[in-house]
């Protein structure tokens, strides 16, 4: 990891090395595309087009998360900051920022100095958010971090925090297995300090009816975003994919309450990637499971923080209880 240099004193910039971030990509690839029940980590969605799109789905009627969550964010931004004292804020996968500004601007309202360090896996959209913050607040210091903070929680020891409050908005928990999200809470846990607290925003158990047009949009917009990796595998690894070959489907999995997007070869086809020096063969009809984004009850929230050693302190919902951000300590 390197420190690099920035346009404010007030900002800095850690970043990881890109080349092995590459690496991974091409052996994810060939790993889960010669599965039997081929895959592909959702994580890969989100080069700079992919974000954009997700932008887009963030605004779509159907797409409910966004707005139920920045409707709490909003609504209790100046509770959420009393209940958690003027902590450092460290923030996984924090994109563009745009709810946590509300808790941004409840900590600038306080009128002392205090610590953002946003962590994300899109270097533009950290750089940019960071330089925009760090311009619009006076009060606040950040420290962002570009790294893939998914499969160790521990980088943020590198921020050598004293005290602090981790988020992780969006439902990009949801994103993970319940045991992916056990283990990743419990590490989360064992960095968390004695008055350290964990934020988790996470989306809600409800009706299929909801919860599939959310991701099968009318317009079409969250059918580019999961074609946007094959596009993502052509341009980085030397793919062929001509990905309106690719049907998107999504579907509600109620015995594992997750929704599931899979991408569907409308025929049979080989599809040579370079990089990984290899042609894939889909059979018509055949899928690529892109992602799962699990949905839980209230309970099952706090039985997750159980099983990873965290004990649930506070709760806030939207108006409609589709959404819920949860307030943490650990044991
Ligand atoms: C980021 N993550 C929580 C989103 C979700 O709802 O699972 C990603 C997404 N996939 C399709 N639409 C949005």
């Amino acid at each position: 990891m390197e420190t690099e240099a920035t346009p404010n004193k007030r900002f800095q910039f850690h970043d990881m090395d890109v080349a092995v971030h590459r690496n991974t990509f091409a052996r994810d690839v060939a790993i889960g595309l010669t599965a039997p029940q081929k895959w592909l980590p959702p994580k890969y969605f989100y080069d700079q087009r992919g974000s954009q799109i997700y932008e887009q789905i963030c605004a779509l009627p159907e797409y409910y998360l966004y707005r139920a969550e920045l409707e709490i964010l909003s609504t209790y931004a100046a509770e959420i900051h009393a209940e958690i004292g003027h902590l450092a804020l460290v923030e996984f996968g924090s994109g563009y920022a745009r709810k946590t500004r509300y808790l941004l601007a409840a900590y600038e309202w306080a009128g002392q100095p205090f610590r953002y360090c946003p962590v994300d896996i899109s270097r533009e959209i950290l750089w940019d958010t960071a330089n925009r913050l760090v311009q619009e607040y006076t009060h606040i210091e950040i420290s962002a971090m570009h790294t893939d903070f998914a499969g160790e929680p521990e980088v943020i020891q590198a921020f050598q925090l004293e005290k602090k409050a981790v988020a992780f908005f969006g439902s990009s928990l949801g994103n993970f297995t319940p045991e992916e999200s056990v283990e990743f809470l419990r590490r989360t846990a064992a960095i968390l300090g004695p008055e350290d607290v964990f934020l988790l925003g996470i989306d809600l158990k409800k009706s299929p009816a909801i919860l599939v047009p959310a991701y099968d949009d009318a317009q079409g917009v969250t059918a580019a975003f999961n074609q946007n990796v094959l596009h993502r595998i052509n341009y980085e690894l030397g793919g062929q994919f001509d990905p309106q070959t690719f049907e998107h489907v999504a579907l509600y999995n109620a015995e594992r309450g997750r929704i599931e997007m899979h991408l569907r070869s409308r025929l049979p086809q080989h599809v040579p990637i370079a990089k990984i020096e290899q042609a894939i063969s889909f059979r018509k009809d055949e899928t690529i499971h892109t992602e799962s984004s699990y949905k839980y009850t209230a309970n099952e929230v706090r039985d997750l923080g159980h099983r990873a050693n965290l004990v649930l302190r506070r709760t806030w919902f939207d108006a409609r209880r589709y959404f819920l951000v949860a307030l943490f300590q650990s044991h």
